[in-house]
């Protein structure tokens, strides 16, 4: 199974942004956790990482057919971004929401998704865990279903 790890906006600043929300890890080290533990699982894992809505899209439309599956943390567009959510629906693959912090816990404005409903589950608030906990439930599911 091949899995794409796709993250939005400021996420690559991750250990200097807002650490007592997101924590101190940096991507980096995420990525190289994640990346241990996707060979553990027998994944194939890449990392992308957009500031931009264009470049998430584009991201998802490149990478439709090369991968079975999507690690998306859409950060902010997450609460507002149909384009995206659009983008989702029309590649067709199976995608997991993951957020580091868990939104419906602070302002308003993140408490919706508006692409949730085209994500095939969500897994928000454990931190850099999040992503590790969605892999594992792509490895558990398999590549078979849509
Ligand atoms: C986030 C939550 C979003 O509300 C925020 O805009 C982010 C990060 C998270 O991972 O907790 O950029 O997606």
């Amino acid at each position: 199974m091949r899995l794409l790890v796709l993250n939005g906006p400021s996420l690559n600043l991750l250990g200097e942004r807002e650490p007592s929300v997101y924590g101190s890890e940096t991507w980096d080290s995420i990525a190289a956790g994640l990346r241990t533990r996707a060979v553990e699982l027998g994944i194939e894992i890449s990392f992308g990482q957009e500031n931009s809505e264009g470049g998430l899209i584009d991201a998802l439309q490149r990478e439709r057919r090369s991968v079975d599956g999507v690690i998306l943390n859409p950060g902010a567009f997450t609460h507002y971004s149909y384009a995206l959510r659009d983008a989702i629906a029309a590649v067709g693959l199976p995608v997991i929401e993951v957020h580091l912090s868990l939104p419906e816990a602070r302002e308003r404005f993140r408490h919706r998704s508006v692409v949730a409903a085209v994500c095939i589950g969500r897994i928000a608030g454990f931190g850099a865990l999040s992503y590790e906990l969605a892999l594992a439930a792509f490895a558990r599911r398999g590549s078979g279903q849509k």
